[in-house]
């Protein structure tokens, strides 16, 4: 495994691989990385000759400085953890990444007025920034990321495509706890008390899928309810959405996918999660 710490040596390593016409499956993460970055470190090798996982806590993606602090950090634990399923690991400092601070302006439109983007105004010019600097200085055959981080995900797609990046953008399921509770970094953060708490978030969403049939005003409602009546928990949002524009989805047959996507603070740690209707 090798260890890159600056972008020239990257661009580098990605051009003598592709040179050779070995295919490269990227794999960006911000670290603290669990069996859910694994899974797609996995699914990356099996389908690439060469795997690069970058570790980079993007501050530009941070709306609130004090989740930026806060954010896990453990390179050393995550080379241990990584090293049998990468050939390449880039963990570069903030300053190699934004000699200067960044210009980009990316418009996803509609995509990024709602949930997360609402909630944490900049976030995805962020995510757009470190992830388009990253697929030009890799140029990667496909690149993976979680669905637990849908409208992520379905930004990431607009994004490749606005640009016609060759890349293929390669969607992974959630993996989750035991309990339920989906894998995020941020579960390091909860007590024990609350990570068990946590837990109620999936299990609320999946009773909602009984609620199928009806109206999507009342599956919206039963949730919202259900999330409300958790001492600890303080909704973001509960949005039923179209898998594709991610507006909200008022009646079930006008849309071909639907997913119901959540955000909610469990004491002070906010997380995400999502469940499909369709
Ligand atoms: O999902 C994440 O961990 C981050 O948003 C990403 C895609 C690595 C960009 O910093």
């Amino acid at each position: 495994m090798l260890l890159v710490k600056t972008v020239e040596e990257l661009k580098d390593v990605a051009f003598r691989i592709k040179s050779t016409n070995r295919s490269i499956g990227l794999v960006p993460t911000m670290g603290a990385l669990h069996n859910g970055h694994l899974s797609l470190l996995k699914r990356a090798k099996q389908e690439n000759e060469v795997v690069i996982c970058s570790i980079f806590v993007n501050p530009v993606q941070f709306n609130n400085p004090d989740d930026l602090a806060k954010y896990p950090r453990d390179i050393e634990g995550d080379i241990k953890l990584i090293e049998p399923y990468v050939d390449v690991v880039f963990a570069p400092t903030a300053d190699e990444v934004f000699p200067e601070p960044p210009k980009e302006h990316y418009d996803f439109g509609m995509l990024e007025r709602v949930m997360e983007g609402a909630f944490r105004p900049g976030h995805f010019n962020g995510v757009g920034i470190i992830v388009k600097r990253l697929l030009d200085w890799t140029n990667p055959d496909k690149a993976y990321f979680g669905e637990k981080d849908f409208q992520q995900l379905v930004i990431i797609k607009s994004m490749v495509k606005q640009f016609g990046l060759k890349t293929q953008i390669v969607p992974c399921p959630i993996v989750r706890e035991e309990s339920g509770l989906a894998l995020s970094s941020r579960n390091q953060r909860l007590s024990p008390e609350d990570r068990k708490k946590a837990a109620d978030i999936h299990r609320i969403l999946e009773e909602s899928l009984k609620l199928k049939e009806e109206p999507i005003s009342i599956i919206k409602e039963f949730v919202v309810n259900e999330i409300n009546k958790i001492d600890g928990f303080k909704l973001d949002y509960y949005e039923i959405v179209d898998d594709q524009t991610l507006q909200n989805v008022e009646f079930y047959d006008l849309s071909e996918g639907i997913i119901g996507c959540i955000a909610v603070y469990v004491g002070e740690v906010r997380l995400i999660d999502n469940i499909r209707y369709k």
